[in-house]
């Protein structure tokens, strides 16, 4: 049932953990093994992924729904394990619509802590980007770059394939070579001195041991979920009116907009174990 917002934050709740499909389950699987005393909500909304390749409206008005939907389902803090909700929805959500809906309760995004990182993992300061078409075209990853690190220069590739090649289970076989090849050589040709490759999308990590592959070896790959639980946790440390409302019973409930049974075969791509799933309505 819907409830009335502003929602005010007055008992614990679980962590909520949202992506548009199952690559935030990269990140979800990061966050447990940092801070496994929390309870959290992971929430994919399987039915309408990708987010990549739609307009800044659509991926901002679906990541509200499912803002407001963990919101109502009690989480005191929403991270959006997806660089398309957080290129796309993060600002304007934190901005424009907490102040309404939910003014105690916060949400965070995955950009920020990585390109914290890249400072520390860079020598020579020439960034790769490889990320969706939406995260791409946002510029997100260049400015955040650009403030903390000036005389860095980051190249970009969007790589519209790879999260259907995820989703679709097709990321180990034999035809995923040729994209995975075809977007770092794009990548690598516009700037050959490249050593720090970000992996802008929670999906790509399932694509991990073919991107190795065409990747030479001295370019350091960086996939975000170590990063996004270490700033996780030092945020809730830093935090502690915002921490005392995150339940602390070790639990994990998963959600999909999608059927059960698909996103149960799915997620045993990104899982290694069994979970329990339920299927919610985000319209
Ligand atoms: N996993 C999302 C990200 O990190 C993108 C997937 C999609 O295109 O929906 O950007």
């Amino acid at each position: 049932m819907k409830q009335p917002f502003p929602l005010p934050l007055e008992k614990a709740g679980a962590i909520g953990v949202f992506d548009s499909g199952y690559g935030g389950l990269t990140i979800l699987n990061e966050i447990r093994k940092k801070l496994p005393h929390y309870d959290y909500i992971y929430l994919g909304d399987n039915a309408r992924t990708p987010y990549g390749t739609r307009s800044f409206e659509v991926v901002y008005e679906f990541t509200l729904q499912a803002v407001k939907k963990l919101f109502e389902m009690g989480c005191p803090l929403v991270i959006l394990a997806c660089n398309t909700a957080s290129a796309k929805a993060l600002r304007t959500i934190q901005q424009k619509d907490l102040p309404y809906i939910a003014p105690d309760r916060r949400v965070l995004g995955v950009i920020r802590p990585t390109v914290e990182v890249i400072g520390s993992l860079s020598k020579n300061g020439h960034i790769g980007l490889l990320a969706t078409t939406g995260t791409v075209k946002s510029y997100s990853y260049p400015l955040e770059v650009e403030k903390l690190y000036p005389h860095f220069n980051v190249s970009s590739q969007d790589c519209p394939l790879w999260v259907p090649l995820v989703e679709s289970g097709e990321a180990k076989n034999a035809g995923a070579d040729y994209f995975v090849q075809k977007y770092i050589q794009q990548l690598l040709d516009k700037d050959p001195d490249i050593d720090t490759i970000i992996l802008g999308c929670t999906h790509y990590p399932l694509l991990i041991d073919k991107i190795r592959k065409y990747t030479p070896s001295h370019i350091r790959l960086v996939a975000q979920g170590e990063y996004v639980a270490t700033s996780l946790e030092d945020y809730l440390h830093r935090h502690s009116e915002i921490e005392r409302y995150c339940r602390k019973e070790g639990n994990c409930r998963f959600f999909t907009t999608e059927s059960i049974e698909k996103f149960k075969e799915s997620a045993s791509i990104f899982l290694q174990y069994e979970v329990e799933v339920q299927s919610l309505n985000l319209e």
